[in-house]
């Protein structure tokens, strides 16, 4: 991973390692790196102890001693948090420092507390307490600018590329290997079916530091441009597998307004500035968040292998626990999102302890198409109910054909009751989940009556239970 790179053989220690999960921002560095269409740079703090050193190849990694610059003594946004008291101990302070210059470059005027919030929702420090931070967050642009200049780096990374492709041609049967195509990594997967594709490595950075996992070969997806390219047109939202998710969720958002804020609730922007949508679909996880919101949206996924390209509904792409319908040397190249029903009402829910960067006990979505009051269309897609993400089909049969209110809903409820059995684990009892599921429904429906449910009536139901 590049934080052993860093600390051990360029020997770059201000870069921390706190958890090796990608949890708590420690080893937060930023990378610059080209867009997909090459034209200027993107500056993303990233978590450096799953970060796999393939993934830097074409890329400029910012460290804590880069903002040392020799000459101007601390940058602003070091200057900031001394001056605001922003550190005690000093151990998650480094990450801190990243997260805010990643923010930093990314916005020449402050932008406001949500921005901020956002910004440090993969750092935890555990004896400052947060306020001196966010009041760094906003000092810092109260100093003389000290930014980037993003023209310079884009020459830089396209310099870097150049040579890069001279000196190291394809690479593609390497131990790591790097394609640039999708029919390169077929082409790959069909000669080795146990090399292991590599996207964001946010599932499976995981299961080189925690389980110590290592794989004979591995299949980079970094640099294989049409895999990261997202178009939309009348037929819906086209979606390269290797988009990262801080990229496909603001831009869904643009249609789906109602998912801002589950997006918001999926991990980290750090690891959603590398966790791509594929990796999600494809590591399967029965409590995966984007997998319910694409399951009520009817998405299709397009899968590649040599012979050619299928497309299969994701409502049949889970066999199992973990089981997917990919056949060896498939890869899945895109997801297909289809244009926003005319009067859709769609709702996202996730419930997990914390708010940020926490896993889900349950996610519901619920997507709805109503004509003169009647609900025409029903799709209700849960993450931690089964052992697979699913959509609750009893449960949409009985919505479908009748006017969305409490009666109907009830039904639903008992049939949701009927058709999951989910299991008890350190997340959530299978009785929670269940109960959870039907009150997420229930909730569904005083939001659709005009009775959102505020904070303070659910402080009022956890004080009543
Ligand atoms: C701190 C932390 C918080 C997290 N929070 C959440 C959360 O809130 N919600 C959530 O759902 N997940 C969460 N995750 C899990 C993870 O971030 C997501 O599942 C992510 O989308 C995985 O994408 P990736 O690109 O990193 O996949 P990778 O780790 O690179 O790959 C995952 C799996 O997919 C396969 N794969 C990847 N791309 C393809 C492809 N194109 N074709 C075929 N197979 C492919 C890989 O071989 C591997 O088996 C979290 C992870 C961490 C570390
Ligand atoms: S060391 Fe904790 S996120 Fe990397
Ligand atoms: S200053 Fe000690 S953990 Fe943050």
């Amino acid at each position: 991973m590049l934080l052993g790179h860093l600390r051990d053989e360029r020997r770059l220690r201000g870069t921390k390692e706190g958890c090796a999960e990608g949890d708590c921002g420690a080893c937060m560095v930023v990378i610059a790196e080209l867009t997909s269409d090459e034209t200027s740079v993107v500056y993303r703090a990233v978590n450096s102890c799953i970060l796999p050193l393939p993934a830097i190849t074409n890329r400029l990694v910012l460290t804590v001693e880069d903002l040392d610059d020799g000459e101007n003594g601390l940058h602003p946004v070091q200057k900031a948090l001394v001056e605001c008291h922003g550190s005690q101990c000093g151990f998650c302070t480094p990450g801190f420092v990243m997260s805010l210059y990643a923010l930093y470059l990314n916005h020449d005027v402050y932008p406001g507390r949500p921005s901020v919030n956002e910004a440090l929702s993969g750092n935890l420090c555990r004896c400052t307490g947060y306020l001196p931070i966010f009041e760094a967050a906003e000092r810092m642009y109260a100093y003389p600018r000290c930014a980037r200049d993003p023209e310079v780096d884009a020459a830089r990374l396209r310099d870097m590329q150049q040579k890069t492709a001279v000196q190291k041609p394809q690479a593609a049967y390497d131990a790591a290997a790097q394609p640039k195509t999708i029919a390169e990594v077929c082409k790959i997967l069909s000669k080795d079916n146990d090399a292991r594709i590599v996207a964001g490595a946010t599932d499976l950075g995981l299961e080189a530091t925690k389980d110590l996992k290592s794989w004979s070969r591995t299949i980079h997806l970094d640099d294989v441009r049409e895999l990261q390219q997202i178009t939309q047109t009348a037929q819906g939202l086209s979606i390269g597998a290797s988009c990262v998710l801080s990229e496909v969720f603001p831009l869904m958002a643009k249609t789906y307004p109602e998912l801002s804020d589950y997006f918001y609730r999926f991990a980290s922007l750090s690891i959603r500035n590398r966790a791509t949508l594929g990796g999600n679909i494809a590591n399967g996880s029965p409590i995966g968040d984007s997998m319910p919101v694409l399951l009520a949206l009817d998405a299709d996924l397009e899968i590649a292998r040599t012979a050619g390209r299928r497309v299969m509904a994701l409502s049949d792409f889970y066999l199992g626990y973990r089981k997917l319908a990919l056949k060896p040397a498939e890869l899945l190249t895109r997801i297909l999102v289809p244009p926003r029903p005319e009067d859709l009402f769609l709702r996202a829910y996730k419930i997990s302890k914390r708010r940020e960067d926490d896993i889900s006990a349950v996610a519901m979505v619920i997507a709805l198409t109503l004509k003169d009051g009647i609900v025409e269309s029903a799709r209700v897609a849960f993450g931690g109910l089964a052992e697979m993400p699913r959509r609750a089909k009893g449960a949409e049969t009985i919505l479908e054909g009748h006017a969305f209110g409490r009666e109907t809903v009830n039904e639903a409820v008992a049939s949701i009751e009927r058709e999951f059995s989910p299991i008890s684990d350190h997340r959530a009892s299978a009785s929670y989940r269940l109960r959870v599921a039907g009150n997420l429904l229930r909730r569904a429906l005083a939001e659709f009556e005009g009775n959102p449910i505020t904070q303070t009536t659910q402080l009022n139901c956890e004080v009543a239970l």
